[in-house]
């Protein structure tokens, strides 16, 4: 009898962790599928890789980051800037630009760990490392500073980022429609009149 207990116990136990890992494959799957805004669809160990997925962002996940950092602004990409630029910035929230983010300590701690695990000096995504080559050691508080960036807009007059639709260099959002999925690609920019 205990034996015949304890075997129905287990095989629950066993299907159970069966069904748990079923799931969190099947989510993979959909993480893994060549969908356009995945910076980490792999097309299989060695074959060749997505340049659009290889090139974009991770979208942001964290919801507290997401909330707290996206009420003023577009909600960064971690991968835009390196973790010491990060440091910099949240230890400086009372003079954030000339505004005072106000955030408790629990939620600051979320989100400087979540910065700092996927900036752009621990991210895989091309954009990153392009950031990190042009930056050389540099840790500024904006992106808009970064070599890298400012080349990639050389040719857009300053008197453009000041108009109503745009209002500055900040607001990525304004011509990059996908810059909210980390996606900065030519071909998803217009700028707006
Ligand atoms: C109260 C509004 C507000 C909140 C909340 C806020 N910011 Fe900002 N942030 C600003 C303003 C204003 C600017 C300057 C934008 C500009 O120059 O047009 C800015 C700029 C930035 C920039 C530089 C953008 C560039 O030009 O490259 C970064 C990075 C940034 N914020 C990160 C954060 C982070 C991280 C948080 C959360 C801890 C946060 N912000 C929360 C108002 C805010
Ligand atoms: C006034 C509109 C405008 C704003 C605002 C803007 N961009 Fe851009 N961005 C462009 C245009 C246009 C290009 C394409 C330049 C080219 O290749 O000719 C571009 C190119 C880029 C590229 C290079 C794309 C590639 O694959 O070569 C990146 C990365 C980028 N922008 C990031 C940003 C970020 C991050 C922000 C906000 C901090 C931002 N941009 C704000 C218009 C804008």
């Amino acid at each position: 009898m205990v034996n015949w207990v304890r075997y129905t116990v287990l095989t629950t136990l066993l299907l159970a962790t069966f069904s748990l890992f079923a799931g969190l494959c099947a989510a993979d799957d959909q993480h893994g599928k060549p969908h356009r805004d995945r910076g980490e669809s792999h097309e299989g160990v060695g074959g060749k890789h997505d340049r659009n997925s290889e090139i974009h962002l991770n979208p942001v996940t964290n919801q507290t980051y997401k909330e707290t950092c996206g009420a003023c602004h577009l909600a960064y990409q971690p991968g835009l800037l390196p973790s010491g630029s990060w440091a910099i910035l949240l230890s400086n929230l009372r003079s954030h630009f000339g505004e005072t983010v106000h955030i408790d300590a629990s939620s600051k701690e979320a989100i400087e760990k979540y910065l700092t695990d996927n900036s752009a000096d621990h991210s895989e995504a091309k954009r990153s490392r392009k950031i990190m080559r042009s930056l050389k050691g540099e840790t500024p508080s904006r992106i808009t500073e970064i070599q890298y960036i400012r080349r990639k807009h050389r040719d857009i007059p300053s008197e453009v980022f000041g108009r109503k639709s745009i209002g500055s260099f900040s607001n990525c959002l304004a011509c990059h429609k996908g810059a909210d999925e980390g996606i900065y690609d030519d071909d998803d920019t217009i700028i707006p009149k």
